[in-house]
């Protein structure tokens, strides 16, 4: 996926450790498409060499205010023209005092004064003890007065042998933020509330009746909203999969828990998305201990009961979100799927074939909604989830702030 193809980043390093992280961002960048122009303060070539970033983004790198390649030598001016965002990683402390106050005393500092409308993104890099100072934390906060995005930093074990906040964001959490950076706010300032993955219902302490589901989907649509600007909550059955950045989840097991979770934030959700594959039925009297073999071989009888429909009881709420359902389906897509967007009671149901996208990293959606059928390309299930999110958007009721 070519997110930022045509798209021109300079990625600043300063001085830090975590410079050797730059590298792999700058790899990074240029997989998913950007061409990446590389600004070093001298502290920065303490920790890396400017060879070394040149030879992986096979461009010159600039260290100096006075470089003579650029055709009239005002690298600090032509560098950002044309350039879609400029981000300083890793931007040490000193780095971020002086963005802070407009100061200007090398190259890539001047180019960030003299940048423009080019969105600045940064990614802090340092001792837990000087991202907590109450004058790191006063630049951090006028940066972002500024329109700076901060991104990060992190937490955990630092070079210095210390623990605690001020990591720099691994590459691939800082080519995420880059990227979702890009996609447009469509969700800016709604509520998203989600259901993904399986559920698991006991049969006794150690078995359990479940599905395919990987949740895939689900995960990739909770980022495309994050990513949209939207606030999200993702409720999850059992999966593999990374919870994505800015989205908050809570791992239930059942229907049942799914249900409650649910419910607990319905109300306060702008719109809620159904992607769980929830178990219909559920062991009525789950086994306190594990279930022997007969001797004669009859298998156990399980008493059945059914789940609690999660979308419909969202979708009967008063006031309450605007629903979108899924259907996955073996055969009659479309009857099936418009038949169960008017039983569930949502304005608009999202089908697939269980054969074309179970468990599989691409997918193929039909949106039914009243006025139809409307088909999204076969795609990577992440592009499929940006489209439906631009779907949504465009039918989700505009709501104006009460005055
Ligand atoms: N769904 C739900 N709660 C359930 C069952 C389904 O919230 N107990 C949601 C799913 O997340 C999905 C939609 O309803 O958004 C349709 O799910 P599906 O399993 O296809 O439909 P069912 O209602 O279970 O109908 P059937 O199994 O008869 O096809």
């Amino acid at each position: 996926m070519l997110e930022l193809a045509r798209t021109r980043i300079v990625l600043g390093l300063t001085g830090g450790i975590a410079c050797y992280k730059a590298a792999e961002l700058l790899r990074r960048l240029q997989d998913h498409g950007a061409q990446v122009d590389v600004v070093m303060t001298e502290a920065a070539t303490h920790f890396i060499t400017p060879t070394t970033m040149q030879a992986l983004s096979g461009r010159p790198v600039y260290l100096d205010t006075w470089d003579a390649r650029v055709a009239n030598s005002m690298a600090h001016i032509d560098l950002t023209r044309g350039a879609a965002a400029v981000l300083i990683a890793p931007a040490s402390t000193d780095f971020m005092a002086k963005l802070a106050h407009g100061l200007a005393d090398d190259l890539l500092s001047t180019l960030c004064v003299a940048r423009g409308e080019v969105p600045l993104l940064i990614a802090p890099a340092m001792n837990i003890e000087m991202w907590l100072h109450p004058a790191t934390q006063r630049n951090a906060a006028q940066l972002r007065a500024d329109g700076a995005m901060l991104l990060g930093p992190g937490a955990g074990e630092q070079a210095c042998g210390e623990v605690g906040a001020g990591r720099m964001l691994e590459p691939d959490q800082i080519l995420r933020a880059v990227i979702a950076h890009f996609q447009p706010k469509v969700l800016a300032g709604k509520r998203v509330l989600l259901t993904a993955g399986p559920t698991s219902e006991p049969i006794d302490p150690v078995r359990v009746i479940t599905n395919r589901s990987s949740g895939k989907m689900g995960y990739a649509l909770a980022r495309a909203a994050a990513e949209a600007g939207a606030q999200v909550e993702l409720i999850s059955g059992p999966t593999a999969l990374d919870v994505p950045d800015g989205v908050i989840c809570t791992h239930v097991h059942t229907a049942a828990e799914m249900h409650q979770a649910v419910m607990a934030q319905a109300s306060q959700a702008d719109i809620f998305i159904a992607v769980a594959a929830v178990a219909d039925w559920a062991v009525a009297h789950p086994s306190p201990n594990k279930l022997k073999k007969h001797a004669d071989g009859r298998p156990p009888e399980l008493e059945f009961i059914q789940n609690p429909d999660i979308l419909a009881g969202v979708a009967r709420l008063p006031n309450g979100p605007w629903c979108v359902g899924f259907a996955a389906e073996t055969e009659n897509l479309h009857e099936n799927a418009q038949a169960k967007r008017l039983r569930k009671g949502v304005p608009l149901l999202v089908g697939n074939l269980v054969q074309q996208s179970m468990d599989a990293d691409q997918t193929e959606l039909v949106l039914f909604d009243d006025k139809g059928a409307h088909p999204i390309m076969r795609q990577p299930k992440l592009d499929a989830a940006r489209a439906l999110i631009r779907a949504i958007a465009q039918r989700h009721p505009i709501t104006h702030p009460t005055p």
